[in-house]
């Protein structure tokens, strides 16, 4: 049975570890406090329910699901005879970097290191370790189990192999994944972004209301949530930091956060998580 770990039990740690247990993977899932690790298991078993409900998985599937996630709160344990890691960790620079200098030090060293980053350089972070060629970028869509797509992003050095194995991967989790190269915001949030931070612009500008703006684009696109509503589904400060990720590494004002967005998140209105966003949320 294939070991892999994955780092950070958050939505995105605990989706990604669902999938890839559920696939026949062992997972060790670690994080800094049990706390943070009980929560996750809780609400993978909740999530798995969900398809013992509909009747796309078993009780026994379930049972044998979460018998294959151990947890851990040190990472030199849980990554110690691994062949992929998974990083999902929070959306921040210095601590990516950090985990990346611990992974590479004691996970074994033929070991692939992925990152689920949403949009910081892949390359960025290999250039911390000594096997830049197993580095790479393995972005998950939320909801994890739900979502088919894994952005698979190629760092400067990240070798064909590597890549090779890591698109093989991700179709054994039953995903569709896509090669792109490691620029700003890769493919999704390159795209993605500017249509929510149009979306907010238009509310600013007085164009529309936020209803009206979301029913736009569910009826008039197809798409299964207006923009604001995603927005808010994302977080609002994760908006605005993939925003100023393309602003900053791509030069061009086209990609300026909206002021509105700027506010609401200076004024603690970060959508879902923090209970108001675009929307309230009880
Ligand atoms: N785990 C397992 N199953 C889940 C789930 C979860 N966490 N969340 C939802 N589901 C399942 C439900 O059980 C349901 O299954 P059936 O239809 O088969 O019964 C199905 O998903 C739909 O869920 P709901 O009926 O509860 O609600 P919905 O129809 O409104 O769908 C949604 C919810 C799937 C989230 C849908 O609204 C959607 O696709 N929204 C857009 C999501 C999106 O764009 N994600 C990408 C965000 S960007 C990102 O992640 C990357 C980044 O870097 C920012």
């Amino acid at each position: 049975m294939m070991h892999v770990a994955v780092i950070g039990s958050g939505t995105m740690g605990n989706g990604i570890a669902h999938v890839f247990a559920q696939h026949g993977f062992s997972v060790a899932l670690i994080d800094i406090n049990q706390s943070a690790l009980d929560k996750a298991l809780q609400t993978i078993s909740k999530n798995l329910d969900r398809q013992v409900t509909k009747g796309t998985l078993s009780e026994a599937d379930k049972t044998a699901t979460l018998g294959r996630i151990q947890t851990h709160t040190s990472i030199a344990d849980g990554v110690r005879d691994v062949q992929l890691v998974v990083e999902a960790a929070t959306e921040n620079v210095d601590l990516k970097l950090q985990i990346f200098r611990d992974l590479d030090q004691h996970a074994p060293q033929e070991a692939i290191l992925a990152s689920n980053t949403s949009s910081i350089s892949i390359t960025k972070i290999a250039a911390v370790t000594k096997r830049p060629a197993q580095v790479i970028g393995m972005h998950f869509m939320n909801p994890v189990p739900v979502m088919k797509l894994v952005e698979v992003i190629r760092g400067y050095a990240t070798s064909d192999a590597v890549t090779e194995q890591v698109m093989d991967l991700s179709r054994q989790l039953s995903k569709t994944p896509t090669e792109v190269n490691d620029y700003p915001g890769f493919v999704a949030n390159r795209i993605l972004m500017p249509m929510i931070n149009e979306a907010i612009i238009s509310l600013f500008e007085g164009v529309a209301g936020v209803e009206e703006i979301d029913t736009v684009m569910k009826l008039g696109m197809a798409h299964p949530m207006g923009p604001l509503q995603l927005a808010d589904f994302i977080g609002l400060d994760v908006c605005l930091a993939i925003l100023r990720v393309l602003h900053e590494g791509l030069g061009n004002p086209k990609y300026a956060p909206c002021p509105l967005l700027v506010n609401m998140v200076m004024a603690g209105r970060l959508g879902v998580k923090s209970g108001e966003g675009f929307y309230k949320y009880t």
